[in-house]
């Protein structure tokens, strides 16, 4: 079954927004960076790098749907943040305009009666639920840590993978990204 025209259009802008995304996370990445917080920036580029790979999977997707995959556009990503806890909050932002967008997504193919895309779209489904809860547990932690700079010195070590069981410990954020299962 080919792609109907409204679902290709939809599936090339998705794979644009994706690569948005990593484009704004390798920006928050920068910044963080730039303020010495290695761990947050290293979370973050892993961040960006499953954006990429997100993108990559509709780019697969629509080849073999036997479209031909087109790109637009790349609008410079936001780099005005005034604190760590700002980047997390628009890095939340992002990620809930994203599932929006997927599930709109979903709605089209359910629509269309595309179950091949409908298929397709699952993985994504349960990859925004991880990717929004990932950057959740960052912001919880901030909030915890409030204006303490050995706080903040701590939680960039737990980020970065250098606190002993980072990863696993119930005492911080994952340093996995969004840890889910691909
Ligand atoms: Fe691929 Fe987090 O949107």
């Amino acid at each position: 079954m080919k792609l109907s025209q409204r679902t290709n259009d939809a599936l090339q802008k998705q794979l644009m927004r994706e690569i948005e995304a990593s484009y704004l996370y390798l920006s928050m990445a920068g910044y963080c960076d730039s303020l010495g917080l290695g761990g947050f920036a290293k979370w973050l580029h892993t961040q960006s790098s499953e954006e990429w790979e997100h993108a990559m999977k509709f780019r697969a997707y629509i080849d073999d749907r036997g479209e031909r995959v087109t790109y637009g556009d790349i609008a410079r990503p936001d780099d005005d943040f005034s604190s760590v806890a700002e980047v997390f909050e628009k890095a939340l932002e992002n990620e809930l305009s994203v599932s929006a967008a997927i599930a709109d997504l979903c709605s089209l193919a359910e629509e269309e009666k595309d179950r091949a895309t409908q298929a397709f779209l699952d993985w994504f489904v349960a990859e925004q639920v991880e990717e929004e809860k990932s950057v959740q547990s960052v912001i919880d932690w901030l909030k915890r840590i409030g204006d303490s700079q050995q706080g903040l010195y701590l939680l960039d070590q737990q980020l970065g993978g250098g606190v002993e069981g980072g990863a696993s410990t119930s005492t911080g954020p994952s340093t996995e990204g969004t840890g889910s299962a691909r």
